[in-house]
């Protein structure tokens, strides 16, 4: 029996999700190949839901809908997608509203972290680039399909690495400052919360709720870049938090995508299947950074994205 109050750091994706019925709700996961969105895929398509999950590497992502097919008798497709490629986020978001009209659930989980420094095909530093920059283009590109829900949601991977730092809107591809890959994948993610922030002001009173989540700590393929040191740098951050497994770490973004005590709220952040709080201390172990909440820099954050992506999003 699903019980909301005792949600926690050790609740799975099937456990947040008992007693939900998605038939007949579409949702699209971003990253669907790998880690975290494979988990997210395979537990909507367990509860009903028709799953479309998006790959770079196609046949990798259709390896993984042919199990998650198996497992659960949902359909699940794949859709070929390159976050770091205006282009291919452009076909790709021209395809998907053809083929499904209406999205319900779009959860934004794609990421990649603290990799040596590189460009998108456009040109943007790759962690800003993909992670925030791509992901903003794909969701405001299919918003038509999300008002047409009358109830969607969008959930957006952000990351407790958010604490490392703010959107430098100075300097958003460190071309004034040495690149750190940390520094960059903190921007990212702080981008992440306030990409929902920005996409709750202005579709929220419409029914599309936009939710940003760190799901905790997971040995993913997202380590693919992690050298020695940089466990080291994780540990000294870490401050006694447990790994979790992919179940437990995929929960909280499937408790933002459907939990009934969400309904009609957003532009929130939420951690362990809870609403976290705004918690400014610098050693703070756990909470959400004011910065990445802020209305002002959320605001900035979208005027900045429409001009790099050359595009204006008026939602009509
Ligand atoms: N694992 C953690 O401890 C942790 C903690 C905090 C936040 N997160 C966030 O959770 C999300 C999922 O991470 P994960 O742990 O599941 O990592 P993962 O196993 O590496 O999965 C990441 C997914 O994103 C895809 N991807 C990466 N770059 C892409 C690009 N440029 N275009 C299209 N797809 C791209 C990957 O595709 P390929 O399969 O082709 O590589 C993969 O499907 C990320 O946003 C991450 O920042 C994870």
């Amino acid at each position: 029996m699903r019980d909301p109050a005792a949600f926690g750091p050790t609740t799975t994706t099937d456990e947040v999700l008992d007693d939900i019925d998605l038939t007949g709700r579409v949702a699209l996961v971003t990253g669907g190949s790998s880690g975290l969105g494979r988990e997210t895929a395979r537990a909507l398509a367990a509860r009903g839901a028709e799953v479309i999950l998006t790959a770079r590497d196609v046949p990798k992502g259709e390896a993984v809908a042919a199990d998650i097919r198996a497992a659960t008798g949902a359909a699940v497709s794949v859709q070929d997608l390159e976050l770091g490629s205006l282009a291919s986020i452009r076909r790709f978001a021209e395809r998907l509203l053809a083929a499904h009209p209406r999205i319900d659930l779009l959860v934004a989980n794609a990421g990649v972290m603290a990799c040596p420094y590189a460009r998108t095909s456009d040109g943007f530093e790759m962690q800003f680039g993909s992670n925030h920059l791509g992901h903003f283009l794909a969701v405001c590109s299919l918003a038509p399909a999300l008002l047409r829900s009358g109830a969607a949601r969008v959930v957006s991977l952000s990351s407790r690495g958010h604490h490392i730092a703010p959107v430098d809107f100075d300097d958003l591809g460190f071309e004034r400052r040495p690149y750190d890959k940390w520094q960059a994948y903190g921007q990212a993610k702080t981008a992440n919360v306030l990409f929902a922030v920005g996409l709750e002001r202005r579709l929220g009173a419409r029914g599309v709720h936009a939710l940003a989540v760190h799901p905790g700590a997971i040995v993913t393929e997202l380590g693919r870049h992690l050298q020695a040191e940089d466990m080291e740098y994780l540990r000294s951050r870490a401050r006694g938090m447990q790994f979790k497994t992919v179940e437990q770490g995929a929960a909280t973004s499937c408790f933002a995508a459907t939990a009934p005590e969400l309904a009609g709220r957003g532009g929130l952040y939420l951690e362990d299947c809870h609403v976290a709080a705004i918690d400014d201390a610098p050693e703070a172990p756990e909470g959400v950074k004011s910065y990445a909440l802020d209305p002002a820099n959320a605001e900035r954050l979208w005027e900045v994205s429409e001009r790099l992506v050359g595009e204006r999003f008026a939602f009509a």
